[in-house]
């Protein structure tokens, strides 16, 4: 039980017990019991001890927007919101090997070269492995300081001397709080290490750049917690084998979440990719079954990729859906609206459908594109040459128009497409040189598109 206290209204003075009379301030019937600050188990709540009363202000308040600071790599500071914001934390996920200790090394001789003070310390790789890899990269001479440490006392108690203005933790799952009994990388150590990492850049105006490494869920290996706790969270993506990564912001409190920045790994690095759609359509070939131009919105800009499909008579009693680079649960419901609305069956036949250039897409208009590059596979008929597709499909069968229909039209046009298939409805303004073909359902677009299907 806690103890009940008192207090007097016109001092602030507080007792133990009640009387007539605060002996603080001789003021008579001003004492009065305290009530908890909270309901709950004595214990377990806040109970009656106060603290201090905050300041509040307006909606309207004045403040000056932070000033940030640009790297110059214009796809790095797009996906940021516009540059790097003063006092913000960040946490950059990624599978190993794909290139965040690369991206973060270039990111820090970029802003260094800026201006701002940077720090960078890495909990996985010896300074002289890190100075080797900026050779590599010809950023010896960026004023980028070198840290090889993972205990997170001593790395704050340098920060707060060095008073940085970007630090760069490689990676969360390294660092070790002292005050935590459990090993570095579990739950609790990546808990309190983000969370005293995102507090000390708020309280000193440090900007605070975490690595996360990726589970094989493709999740942020820690506790869900830490994503909540910053106020950007970007992932680096990419598949292995080719040489595309995309940094794709999932969160961000300074700027629109969704944008993706292109690079493309060298033998020099990543370089930053300006015209995305150019590079993911340059391995396409002459028009074969299957494939089909989607022409999509990353964030805020539109991008093209070709979808490929591959449908085969199945072996299985189950046959197969494999899908790289999409929805598999969206997938199934194309199938399913194909067959129910259109009579085209995929019973007995092996689905296979990939995003060609590594690109994970999540639009809903890409359905009619997927579904235009199923029904090419499985009719062994190509789509018209220069045809980009997009289009939100609905379980009734009819197609939705997508967002942007104009920004898509303009982007497959300066690309050299020479029609589009969209549904109908939506502003498509005046894109010159480019053929409409605008069905308002699927059977429609089945009829058009493949003959009577
Ligand atoms: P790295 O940044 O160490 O990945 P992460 O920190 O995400 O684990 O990058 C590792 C890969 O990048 C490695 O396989 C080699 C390749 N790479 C290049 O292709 N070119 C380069 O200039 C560098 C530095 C790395
Ligand atoms: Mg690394």
């Amino acid at each position: 039980m806690a103890k009940t206290t008192f207090s007097c209204s016109a001092c602030g003075a507080s007792h133990s017990r009640w009387s007539g009379r605060c002996d603080a301030c001789g003021e008579w019937n001003t004492i009065t019991q305290d009530v908890p600050l909270s309901a709950g188990p004595a214990k377990k709540s806040l109970g009656g001890k106060r603290g201090q009363s905050i300041t509040l202000t307006d909606l309207s308040t004045e403040e000056t927007p932070p000033p940030r600071t640009l790297c110059g790599v214009e796809e790095l500071d797009r996906v940021l919101g516009g540059g790097l914001v003063p006092a913000s934390a960040l946490l950059v996920g990624g599978d190993p090997g794909i290139g965040k200790s690369t991206l973060l090394l270039q990111a820090a001789a970029r802003f260094s070269r800026a201006g701002v003070k940077t720090i960078y310390v890495s909990g996985e790789e010896a300074s002289a492995q890190v100075r080797m890899r900026a050779r590599r990269l010809g950023l010896e001479d960026a004023p980028v300081q070198l840290a090889a440490e993972t205990n997170l006392r001593n790395i704050l108690t340098t920060l707060e001397a060095e008073k940085p203005g970007l630090a760069i933790i490689d990676s969360i799952q390294t660092m070790w709080a002292d005050n935590v009994d459990s090993a570095p990388g579990s739950v609790s150590q990546v808990r309190a290490a983000a969370h005293e990492l995102t507090t000390f850049a708020k309280r000193h105006g440090v900007s605070i750049i975490m690595v996360g490494h990726v589970t094989k869920e493709g999740q942020i290996a820690g506790p869900r917690v830490v994503e909540h706790m910053v106020d950007t969270v970007l992932y680096f993506e990419g598949e292995r084998g080719h040489q595309f990564r995309i940094l794709r912001a999932v969160k961000n409190r300074f700027g629109p979440a969704d944008e993706i920045g292109v690079f493309e790994m060298t033998g020099k690095g990543l370089a930053q990719v300006t015209n995305p759609s150019a590079l993911f359509l340059s391995e396409r070939g002459a028009p074969s079954p299957g494939s089909a131009v989607f022409a999509g919105i990353e964030g805020t800009r539109p991008v093209l990729v070709e979808l490929q499909a591959l449908v085969a008579p199945s072996p299985h009693s189950q046959p197969r859906r494999t899908v790289v680079g999409w929805d598999s649960g969206r997938l199934a419901m194309i199938l399913a609206v194909l067959e129910a609305r259109c009579g085209v069956p995929f019973a007995g036949l092996d689905v296979y459908l990939n995003v060609a250039g590594g690109l994970k897409v999540s639009e809903p208009a890409a359905d009619l594109a997927v579904a235009a590059a199923l029904l090419s596979a499985r009719e062994d008929t190509a789509l018209p040459a220069d045809t980009v597709v997009f289009g939100e499909i609905s379980l009734s069968g009819a197609l939705r128009p997508a967002p942007q229909t104009e920004n898509r039209l303009k982007e497959a046009q300066k690309l050299g497409f020479k029609s589009a298939i969209a549904p109908a409805g939506g502003k498509t303004g005046t894109v010159a040189g480019l053929t409409l073909t605008r069905p308002s359902d699927l059977v429609g677009f089945v009829g058009e598109t493949f003959g009577a299907g």
